[in-house]
């Protein structure tokens, strides 16, 4: 088979990363995506950075054995984790979202001030400040940690009081006076309709649509993309497929059950 016509791989704790997965799927159509749904491990926000590289290691060897052209880190912690230790170790191409979705918003020379939401091992890796103020020196980062809404997402809770659940976070963000807020974690865009009754909803950044063209226009300008006209999605999951076909809904109506991979 041509480098060209093998699959991209795509991880993430769990359905988060189909935010992605759906943008991406939707710019290339025709190309083959194996989504793995990490989630026996899941959350990750709460893992040490010694934990999560261990984790990426063995889904990267899984994608490696299944021979692919490139991997979507669909996921912000463990790009801010994994990412730099892992990078020069495998043949594949790696796509970080909090590394390349910096790149992209800091471009925006009018913005100033920004709001950063994500998971705990986000937040404590202080990457989206790094990657934003490396880009642009004078942008100036908040950062909150949010380690109830992965809980809330994937567990399908209804049973949470939203006033500390949901404003307690977006107020301390929202006293800083930001122009935009990155929705820094895959699984909050779920959540937005719920944000958005506390803060207009052209406040936040969700960074899937962003992520997705960068990696569109890189395989194009890398000659990457596939010359076959059979694109599709194959779906793994490291424990409980049958849930993560019915929490998939919520961002993307998925055809088949994924398949379980022990790692
Ligand atoms: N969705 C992932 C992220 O973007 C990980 C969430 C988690 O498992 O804590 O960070």
């Amino acid at each position: 088979m041509e480098d060209f016509d093998k699959a991209i791989g795509v991880m993430d704790s769990g359905v988060g990363g189909l935010t992605v997965l759906k943008e991406l799927y939707g710019l290339c159509p025709d190309e083959n995506f194996l989504y793995f749904g990490d989630t026996k491990n899941l959350p990750y926000g709460e893992k040490t950075k010694e934990e999560l590289i261990e984790i990426v290691k063995e889904i990267f060897d899984f994608f490696e054995h299944k021979n692919v052209k490139a991997v979507v880190l669909a996921c912000n912690t463990t790009s801010a984790t994994a990412y730099d230790e892992l990078k020069d170790k495998y043949s594949f191409k790696i796509y970080p979202l909090i590394q390349i979705v910096s790149k992209c918003v800091a471009k925006n020379s009018t913005l100033s001030r920004i709001g950063v939401m994500a998971t705990q091992a986000t937040i404590n890796s202080h990457k989206y400040k790094t990657e934003l103020q490396k880009n642009n020196p004078n942008i100036l980062v908040y950062e909150q940690a949010c380690p109830l809404w992965v809980p809330i997402v994937e567990k399908q809770l209804t049973d949470y009081d939203e006033k500390t659940a949901i404003k307690g976070y977006l107020d301390k963000v929202l006293e800083f006076n930001p122009q935009k807020i990155i929705l820094g974690c895959t699984h909050y865009p779920y959540l937005l309709d719920k944000i958005s009754k506390y803060a207009p909803k052209d406040l936040f950044i969700n960074p899937a649509k962003l992520f997705a063209q960068y990696i569109k226009e890189d395989m194009n300008k890398n000659n990457m993309q596939t010359h076959k006209k059979c694109g599709g999605i194959t779906y793994f999951a490291s424990s409980e497929p049958e849930n993560f076909k019915k929490n998939a809904k919520m961002f993307m109506e998925i055809d088949s059950q994924p398949t379980l991979v022990h790692i």
